[in-house]
Parts: C-alpha cells; sequence; structure tokens
C-alpha cells in the first residue's frame, strides 16, 4: 500500500514530464509549423520588365498585340498565365508609345483591337475603348491598364506588375 508521499511524489515526477514534453513539443512544433506554412501566407507584388523587342518593327499608328507568358509560383502551386498587351505607336519618336493591356476591366475578358471602328472590343459584354484605352461604351468601370514603358538601344520593354 502506498502512502501519500509516494502518491504526491508521482504526482509531481508527472507533472514535470508533461511539462518537459510540452516545452519541446512547442520548441520543435512550432518553427516547424511556421516554416511549412510561410510560402502559403506569402503576398508579394512582382514586378519585371518585359521586352517586346525591336520598338520600330511595331507599325505606326495601329496597335499591335504582343503575347507573353510568366510564370507564378505560389507557395507550392506553379502556374503559367498568359498575358496580351496592345502596342500602339502614334509617332515615330522613341517615346511615342503607348502599350494597353488587353484584359478588360470589367471581367477581365480580353479585348480585340479592330481597325475598322478603331475600338478595343470586349466581347464578354460589349465594351468598348477607344485608341487611348478609355471606355466609350459598355460596362468597364475604368480605361485599359497602361503599362509604364521603356526603349533602350532601339527596344520597348513594359514594367509587369503581379500580386
Ligand atoms: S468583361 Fe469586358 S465588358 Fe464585361
Amino acid at each position: 500500500m502506498a502512502d501519500s508521499h509516494e502518491v504526491q511524489r508521482r504526482d509531481f515526477v508527472n507533472i514535470v514530464l508533461v511539462g518537459i514534453g510540452s516545452v519541446i513539443g512547442l520548441i520543435i512544433g512550432i518553427p516547424a509549423v511556421a516554416y511549412l506554412l510561410s510560402p502559403a501566407v506569402k503576398i508579394k507584388v512582382e514586378e519585371a520588365w518585359i521586352p517586346l523587342g525591336p520598338l520600330d518593327v511595331y507599325p505606326l499608328d495601329d496597335p499591335t498585340l504582343f503575347s507573353y507568358t510568366r510564370t507564378k509560383i505560389n507557395g507550392w502551386e506553379k502556374t503559367v498565365n498568359s498575358y496580351g498587351a496592345y502596342v500602339w505607336r502614334y509617332g515615330e519618336g522613341q517615346s511615342e508609345v503607348k502599350v494597353y493591356s488587353n484584359r478588360c476591366t470589367h471581367l477581365s475578358c480580353r479585348v480585340t483591337w479592330t481597325e475598322e471602328t478603331s475600338i478595343y472590343f470586349c466581347p464578354c459584354h460589349d465594351g468598348r475603348f477607344n485608341k487611348e484605352g478609355e471606355v466609350v461604351a459598355g460596362p468597364p468601370p475604368e480605361p485599359l491598364f497602361e503599362f509604364e514603358t521603356k526603349v533602350e538601344e532601339g527596344v520597348l520593354s513594359i514594367k509587369h506588375l503581379e500580386v
């Protein structure tokens, strides 16, 4: 028959062992969980200069589509997205160029430049933008996104932003 001192000693040892086990578990567990979750919760804005080739290959006053892809890694997910940009040279100077995204600002359908009407047309809900990217009809709430551009050694590049 155990006396009350033995019972108290056994309880004390159990409490100490559980306490030490818990501390060791937290020391190992918290960094491990943080390491596993951190790529999934990181939100960052990526920007990159995308070269679109020599500026002078783009025709004057005729918006021309340039397509490109970007690979995005979000945690363990890897996706390849395609993008389009309309290059509009409105003059012969190196700074006389504007580049618009071909993504409609309503629900992101792709717009198409139509020479006959001088309109970027969105087929999803009949959205229309003029050559300057401004909304002229339909539900789009904003003009087409205009990329920041630069021309170095005759090569046109746009600043691609991605969240
Ligand atoms: S997505 Fe372009 S008008 Fe709706």
